[in-house]
């Protein structure tokens, strides 16, 4: 077992690190207040290679692999959750999805746009009345000859007003149900296909998230993924890669929470010591340093049996759940370590504790996590 980083991943980390704090940390809490989209900071990470990481060079990708992914996951979700989610969607939903199911025109096409940030993905599962319960799919992909006629709403997209390129579940043939079910590639402006308003959110308030409606959209054959039927099945193996990604993320609010709190605590005096000094306070820093470990080292498992092509859903699923705890353990500590301070925004902890939350309910809540892993532990 060997636990050193190769110098291509240190100098991934290295990169990411730099880009985070000199790009992403100046207007994060101004991005965050306003709900502004990071249009110039995406396209900043499409130009550096981090919107299509794990790609081939033949399609306009970085060829890296997971864990350099995992690795800068962390460093940029230390700083900006937002930016970290419009990446984790970009990578491993969509460009994933499409590098290893597409055909090679749908690869041609539409790769290496999205790898150099020109353009980006989004995914889209979730329904009104289908959500963590992602077979009950109402959103119908009538099969007409050489189209499918969709019809339908999704909800929460993230990237779905900023996206161009939109991968959409739904069912051809009920019947089937599952197995009845297509993933379509959508563009923006095809007639029939508008977005919702932003959602208000608590927390990664910079990327933005709304519905989709599609009305009598026609979407040409052509743009099926995979053979007909195959579209949930297709969903289930993106979202098992696309779990390690917000497990990375969930992984870097807490380290980033860590960090804020260890440096405020080694400033902040309080009975005449700095407040470090204070046991209470080196319990609650030596459980996030420990939680923090364990979760890198459940990402980096994961990540590492995803390169090597051993089955990644269970180690996936178990680093969401614990990073994503993790995550929201340590940003709470870390505003409590702050005190008063650590309720204002410009602390930033507050903002990495609103953040927090959401890696507990996308890309399957902490409760569908533990259905994923108990049925792999059962079976
Ligand atoms: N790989 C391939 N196929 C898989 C699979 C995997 N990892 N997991 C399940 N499947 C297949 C099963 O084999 C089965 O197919 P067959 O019957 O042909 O064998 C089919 O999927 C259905 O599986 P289940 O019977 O287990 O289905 P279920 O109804 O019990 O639900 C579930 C399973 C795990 C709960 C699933 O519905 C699920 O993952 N729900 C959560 C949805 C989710 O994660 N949504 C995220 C949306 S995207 C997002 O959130 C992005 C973002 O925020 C940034
Ligand atoms: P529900 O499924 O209604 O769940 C409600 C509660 O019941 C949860 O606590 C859940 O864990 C629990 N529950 C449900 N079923 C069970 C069960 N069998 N056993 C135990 N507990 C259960 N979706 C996309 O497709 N694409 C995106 O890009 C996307 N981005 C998102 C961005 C944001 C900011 C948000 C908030 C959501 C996003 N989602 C996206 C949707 C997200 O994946 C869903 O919200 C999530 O899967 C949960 O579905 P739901 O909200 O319908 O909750």
């Amino acid at each position: 077992m060997d636990f050193q980083l190769t110098e291509e991943q240190l100098a991934v980390q290295a990169a990411a690190r730099d880009f985070a704090q000199t790009e992403l940390w100046a207007g994060v809490i101004e991005r965050d207040e306003h709900q502004k989209f990071p249009a110039e900071q995406i396209k900043k990470m499409g130009e550096l290679g981090f919107l299509g990481m794990m790609v081939s060079p033949e399609y306009g990708g970085g060829g890296m692999d997971t864990v350099s992914y995992v690795l800068a996951m962390e460093e940029i979700s230390k700083v900006d959750a937002s930016c970290s989610v419009i990446m984790s969607v970009n990578n491993s939903l969509v460009c994933w999805g499409l590098e290893k199911y597409g055909t090679e025109e749908q690869k041609r096409k539409y790769l290496p746009r999205l790898t150099s940030g020109e353009i980006i993905g989004a995914f889209a599962l979730s329904e009104p009345e289908a959500g963590s319960d992602a077979t009950s799919q109402r959103t119908t992909a009538e099969d007409k000859g050489d189209y499918y006629l969709l019809n339908g709403t999704k909800n929460w997209i993230t990237n779905g007003t900023t996206a161009s390129v939109y991968l959409v579940v739904a069912q051809t043939n009920v019947e089937l149900k599952h197995r009845g079910i297509n993933v379509l590639i959508v563009e923006k402006g095809m007639e029939g296909f508008q977005t919702g308003p932003k959602e208000n959110k608590l927390g990664i308030r910079g990327s933005d998230t709304c519905s989709l409606m599609f009305n009598d959209v026609k979407v040409p054959k052509e743009n099926r993924i995979g053979e007909d039927g195959f579209g949930f099945k297709f969903a289930m193996q993106v979202l098992a890669g696309g779990r390690i990604g917000i497990a990375a993320q969930a992984l870097g609010i807490a380290s980033g929470s860590y960090e804020l709190a260890l440096k405020y605590s080694k400033e902040r005096k309080a009975f005449g010591v700095p407040i470090a000094q204070h046991q209470a306070i080196q319990f609650k820093l030596a459980d996030m340093a420990t939680n923090i470990d364990a979760a890198r080292l459940l990402c980096l498992q994961a990540a590492h049996d995803k390169d090597a092509h051993q089955d990644y859903a269970k180690s996936g699923a178990m680093a969401k759940l614990f990073a994503s705890k993790t995550a929201m353990d340590a940003s709470v500590e870390a505003v409590q370590i702050h005190g008063g301070y650590g309720f204002v925004k410009e602390y930033h902890v507050e903002r990495l504790m609103r953040d927090a939350k959401i890696t507990q309910i996308y890309e399957g809540t902490s409760e569908i996590q533990k259905i994923v892993i108990s049925r792999e532990i059962l079976k």
